[in-house]
């Protein structure tokens, strides 16, 4: 009787475990599976994260940039403690709670420029690598689908509005459906970064 009820809950350990092992080893098969896919995936997201529209705000220096050639903000606005320029010139000042297309002032809630460690370039404001973007995204802790659906600041860019000019500015490669649907596959095939690129 003894041996029996050791036998038993033998086979009940070697049953569970060889079932949860079954499940982890198919779930890591899945993921490997959706690797390319999500490669993929990401490089489509890069393509719009270091877009201007976007990383115009994700600088590796003390200001934000302007236009399709990126040049340093005029009235030397610069970075200031949070990111919100210093108290003499508020990023607020100028940019308000939505674009202000007869003056061609950008705005949406919450205007500033986005910490150093969430930068996307290098000091000479070259985009920094696909792998480099990848892992440095990847290790904040950010909900990026939910980032990239309702931040307003992301949606801001794909509803740019006018230039000074009253020409329209230059909107991402994606449009923001195909913009999520790609963060959605990167995210769900767990983040793959591409190998390689020391920047
Ligand atoms: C004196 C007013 C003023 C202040 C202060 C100011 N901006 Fe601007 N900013 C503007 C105007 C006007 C434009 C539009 C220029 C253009 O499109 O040629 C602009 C454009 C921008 C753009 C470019 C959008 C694009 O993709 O082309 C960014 C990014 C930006 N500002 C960020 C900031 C940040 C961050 C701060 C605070 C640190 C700030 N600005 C402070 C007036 C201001
Ligand atoms: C007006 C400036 C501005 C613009 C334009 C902007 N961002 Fe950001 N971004 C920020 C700020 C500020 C933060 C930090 C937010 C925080 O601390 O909560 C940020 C954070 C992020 C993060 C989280 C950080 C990380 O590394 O995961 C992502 C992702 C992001 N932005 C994506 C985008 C995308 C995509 C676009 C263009 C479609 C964009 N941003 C345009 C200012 C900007």
């Amino acid at each position: 009787m003894e041996k029996l009820r050791l036998a038993f809950s033998l086979f009940v350990v070697v049953f569970v475990f060889s079932s949860w092992k079954a499940r982890s080893e198919n779930k890591s098969a899945t993921l490997e599976a959706k690797r390319p896919d999500g490669l993929t995936a990401w490089e489509r997201v890069y393509s719009v994260l270091t877009s201007p529209r976007c990383v115009n705000c994700h600088t590796a220096t003390n200001y934000p940039q302007q236009g399709d050639d990126r040049h340093r903000h005029f009235a030397n606005a610069v970075r200031g403690p949070e990111g919100k320029g210093v108290p003499a010139l508020q990023c607020a000042t100028c940019h308000q709670a939505a674009n202000a297309d007869g003056t061609g002032v950008p705005g949406a809630h919450g205007w500033h420029l986005a910490p150093l460690s969430m930068r996307w370039q290098d000091r000479d404001d070259k985009p920094l690598s696909s792998a480099a973007v990848c892992r440095s995204v990847k290790s904040q802790n950010v909900d990026l689908i939910k980032h990239h659906n309702e931040e307003p600041l992301v949606l801001w860019a794909f509803t740019s509005g006018l230039r000074p000019d009253g020409t329209a500015r230059t909107l991402p490669p994606l449009t923001h459906a195909e913009f999520l649907e790609a963060t959605r596959r990167w995210v769900e095939a767990d983040k793959p970064c591409p190998t390689g690129g020391q920047r």
